[in-house]
C-alpha cells in the first residue's frame, strides 16, 4: 500500500518533466514550442518594424523557391527517415550508455535559443544569454558546496564546456598555468635582476627559491604571490620598465616557451604527473596527450575492491614521486566512474593532501564528476546545506554509504570540478562543465599579457572578464544553446534535493530495486549459470558477471558474455526497433584488481583462477580482462510501478528477458 502511494507520488511529479518514452506529453511539447517560436518571429518582426519585408509575399510563387523548398522538404524528410534508426535514449529499454530521456525545460530551451543563434565567446554575441552560463557556473558551484558569494574570496565561477573531455582538458590547462606561473616569474625577475624582497608568507625572497619549493606552492599562496609581485613591480619601477617586467614573466611562462622549452632551463629533473584511479576515463589520457605532458605521466593509483581509489596506494605514488622529486600537477579523482559509478573517497584525497603539503608537495585536486556531478544535488537541502547521513539513509535502501557521504560532503575542498550536464542533467548533447572553487585562477590564463594595473581584479573587473569569456576558456565560439538549456533546468528544478535531487534519487532507487533483484535472477538460473554482482555499487550502474555452470575458462566466458552482448547492443549496422532490451558492456583488467578481488571473482563464477591473468597465452582460455555487462540505470520509469499486465516493471521484465537470453545462448 505504501509502495503503491510512493509509487502514484512519483508519477505525479514525474509526469510532466519528460516528453516520455510514448511521446504522452506531445501536446504540451507542441504547444510551448509554438507558443515560443512565434515570440521569437514577433522579435524578428520588433527590431525595426520600420522596414520593409524583404522577402516578397509572392517570391513563394517563383519556380525557384518552390524548387528549393521542395528540395529542402524532401532531404528533411529524409532526415527524419534517418533519425528513426537512431538508438531510443528515452525508452526505459535502454540501460547501455549514459543516455535517457531529456528533461522538457531544457529541452525547449535549447531549441528556442538556437533561433536566436546567441555565441557565447563575448557578450558582443549574446548579450542576453551569456550571463546565464555564468550563472550556471554558479549553480553548479553551490551543488558541490563551493562558496559563491562574489566579495569575499576564494568565489567560484564555470563555465559550460562541450563536454567532460573538454572540462578536464580545461582542468589541467588551467592547473598548469597556475602551478607553473612561480617558476616564469622567478627565472623573469632574475634576467631582469629585480629583487622583490620579501613578498608573502614565504621564508625567503622567492627568485631565491628552488625548481621544486616553487611548484610546490598552493594555489592560493600563487594567486598572493602574482598580486604581492606585480603590485611590488608597480611601485619599484617605473612604468615602461614596469610593462616590460610583466611581458618578459608573461613571455617565460610555460604557455609561451611550449613544454621542452620551458623544461630545457629548469632543474625539475622531469615533467609533472597526473594522478588518477584506474578506472579514470579515457579523456585524461587525451589530455595530457593534448597538453604536451606525455600519457606516460599519467600514472594510474590502483582501487579497491569497490572500484574506488585506493587512498593508501596514492600515498605510495605521493611518496614515490616526493622521493624523486618528481612534481605532481594534479590529484584527480572520480565521482561516478564511467563504468561502474564508484565513488572515490574525495575526503581521504583532501587529507592526504594536507599531510603532503606539510612535506613540502603540493598539487591541484581535480573531482572528474562527469558522471556523478549531479548526484551532488541529493545531498543539498534547500538553504545549501549538506544533508546528514541519517536522514539520506532513511530516504534509500542502502544509499548512501558513509564513505559516499564523506565524499560529496570534501567536495567543497576540491579545486575544480567537472560535470556533465548532458548525461544526469538530462539535458541534450553537447553540454559540459568545469567548475572551479577559486575564479582568482583565472587571473593565469588570460590571453593578453598581464599588466600591471589589472593586478588585483575588483568583483566588477571579473564581471567584465566574463563578458570576454572566450579568453579565459579552451574554446572559442560556442552555443549558448546548450547553456540556456542548463540554466533553465536548474532554474525549474533548483539542484537540491527536494527538485532536481528528487529525479536523481530515481537512479539510485532503480539501482537498489535491481541490486535486490539480482539474486531472484541468479536463483532462477542456478545449475545453469553463475550471476554474480562483482562490486557493489555506490551509485546508479551495476555491472553483471555471467559464467555458463561448470565453464571454467576466463576466454570461453568472455566469448559468451559477447554472444549476450550482440543481443543488445546498438550501432552501426543494428534495427534499433529489432532489440528487446539495449545495454552496453566493459571489461575489468586483471591488472587493475589486487589478488584477492581477482581471486573472489574467479571462485564466484566458477573460474580457474589461473584463466586471469596479466599475460594471457594462446591457449584461449586464458584473458587478461572479465566481460561485464553494464547497466546505466538514469531512465527515471525503469523502476517503481509496474507497467504491464503483469504488473512487472521494466527492471522485472529486463530480468526476466535476460534470464531467457542466457538460456536461449546456452543451448
Ligand atoms: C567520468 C567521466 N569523465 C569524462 C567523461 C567524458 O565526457 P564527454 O563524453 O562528455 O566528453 C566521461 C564520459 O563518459 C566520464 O564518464
Amino acid at each position: 500500500m505504501a509502495q503503491n502511494q510512493a509509487d502514484a507520488a512519483r508519477r505525479d511529479w514525474l509526469s510532466p518533466c519528460f516528453l516520455g518514452a510514448y511521446a504522452e506529453n506531445d501536446s504540451l511539447l507542441e504547444s510551448v514550442l509554438v507558443e515560443l517560436l512565434r515570440d521569437h518571429c514577433y522579435w524578428r518582426r520588433n527590431v525595426h518594424p520600420e522596414d520593409p519585408p524583404l522577402i516578397p509575399i509572392l517570391a513563394r510563387d517563383s519556380r525557384e523557391y518552390r524548387d528549393f523548398v521542395a528540395r529542402m522538404k524532401t532531404e528533411l524528410h529524409g532526415l527524419s527517415a534517418r533519425l528513426k534508426r537512431t538508438v531510443p535514449f528515452y525508452n526505459p529499454r535502454y540501460i547501455g550508455h549514459m543516455a535517457s530521456d531529456l528533461l522538457l525545460p531544457g529541452l525547449i530551451a535549447q531549441l528556442v535559443t538556437t533561433l536566436y543563434n546567441p555565441n557565447h565567446v563575448t557578450d558582443e554575441a549574446s548579450p542576453a544569454t551569456l550571463s546565464l552560463e555564468l550563472e550556471v557556473g554558479l549553480q553548479l558551484a553551490r551543488m558541490f558546496g563551493y562558496a559563491t558569494d562574489e566579495h569575499h574570496e576564494p568565489c567560484a565561477w564555470g563555465h559550460v564546456t562541450s563536454g567532460g573531455t573538454l572540462a578536464n582538458d580545461e582542468a589541467l590547462w588551467y592547473l598548469r598555468a597556475v602551478k607553473y606561473w612561480p617558476l616564469a616569474a622567478r627565472n623573469a625577475c632574475r634576467a631582469a635582476a629585480f629583487e622583490p624582497g620579501h613578498l608573502i608568507d614565504l621564508p625567503d625572497d622567492f627568485t631565491v627559491l628552488d625548481d621544486w619549493a616553487l611548484f610546490n606552492l598552493s594555489i592560493e599562496r600563487t594567486v598572493a604571490l602574482r598580486r604581492a609581485l606585480l603590485r611590488s613591480i608597480d611601485e619599484q619601477l617605473d612604468r615602461r620598465n614596469a610593462r616590460a617586467l610583466a611581458a618578459a614573466i608573461e613571455a617565460a611562462r610555460i604557455e609561451a616557451l611550449g613544454v621542452a622549452g620551458f623544461h630545457a632551463a629548469l632543474d625539475l629533473e622531469t615533467t609533472p604527473c597526473v594522478m588518477v584511479p584506474v578506472t579514470a576515463h579515457y579523456s585524461w589520457d587525451k589530455a595530457l596527450k593534448l597538453l604536451g605532458m606525455g600519457s606516460a605521466n599519467l600514472i594510474s593509483v590502483p582501487v579497491d575492491e569497490r572500484m574506488r581509489m585506493d587512498v593508501d596506494a596514492l600515498e605510495d605514488a605521493l611518496a614515490d614521486a616526493h622521493a624523486r622529486h618528481k612534481p605532481v600537477l594534479a590529484v584527480v579523482g572520480v565521482l561516478g566512474s564511467t563504468e561502474f559509478g564508484s565513488i572515490d573517497p574525495v575526503d581521504r584525497i583532501v587529507s592526504l593532501r594536507h599531510r603532503w603539503r606539510k612535506r613540502g608537495l603540493d598539487y591541484g585536486i581535480h573531482v572528474d564528476a562527469a558522471w556523478g556531478g549531479y548526484l551532488a544535488s541529493i545531498f543539498r537541502d534547500a538553504s545549501g546545506g549538506l544533508v546528514d547521513h541519517a536522514e539520506l539513509r532513511r530516504r534509500f535502501h542502502y544509499f548512501p554509504s558513509e564513505s559516499v557521504h564523506h565524499a560529496f560532503g570534501a567536495l567543497r575542498h576540491t579545486d575544480s570540478i567537472t560535470v556533465d550536464p548532458h548525461k544526469l542533467g538530462f539535458i541534450p548533447f553537447g553540454c559540459g562543465a568545469y567548475v572551479a572553487r577559486n575564479r582568482a585562477a583565472t587571473d593565469f590564463i588570460s590571453q593578453k599579457a598581464a599588466y600591471v594595473f589589472d593586478a588585483e581584479p575588483d568583483e566588477a573587473e571579473y564581471q567584465r572578464r566574463f563578458h570576454n569569456l572566450g579568453k579565459y576558456i579552451i574554446e572559442g565560439s560556442k552555443p549558448g544553446a546548450s547553456a540556456a538549456a542548463a540554466w533553465i533546468t536548474h532554474r525549474v528544478l533548483p539542484l537540491d534535493q527536494g527538485h532536481f535531487g528528487r529525479l536523481c534519487a530515481t537512479t539510485i532507487d532503480n539501482c537498489e530495486y535491481f541490486f535486490e533483484h539480482i539474486d531472484e535472477l541468479a536463483a532462477e538460473l542456478n545449475g545453469i549459470a553463475r550471476i554474480i554482482l562483482p562490486f557493489e555499487p555506490d551509485t546508479n550502474l551495476i555491472c553483471l558477471a555471467i559464467n555458463p555452470e561448470g565453464n571454467r575458462d576466463l576466454g570461453a566466458m568472455n566469448r559468451f558474455g559477447e554472444a549476450l552482448y550482440q543481443q543488445m547492443r546498438a550501432g552501426t549496422g543494428v534495427d534499433p526497433h529489432q532489440r528487446e532490451f539495449y545495454g552496453s558492456r566493459t571489461r575489468v583488467h586483471r591488472s587493475s584488481l589486487r589478488e584477492p578481488m581477482a581471486r573472489r571473482l574467479t571462485d564466484a563464477l566458477g573460474l580457474d583462477p589461473d584463466s586471469f591473468v596479466v599475460d594471457p597465452d594462446d591457449s584461449g582460455q586464458q584473458d587478461d580482462s572479465l566481460f561485464l555487462l553494464r547497466h546505466t540505470l538514469m531512465n527515471p520509469w525503469l523502476s517503481g510501478h509496474g507497467t504491464d499486465s503483469h504488473g512487472m516493471n521494466f527492471l522485472d521484465r529486463y530480468c526476466r528477458w535476460l534470464g531467457k537470453l542466457i538460456r536461449q545462448t546456452i543451448k
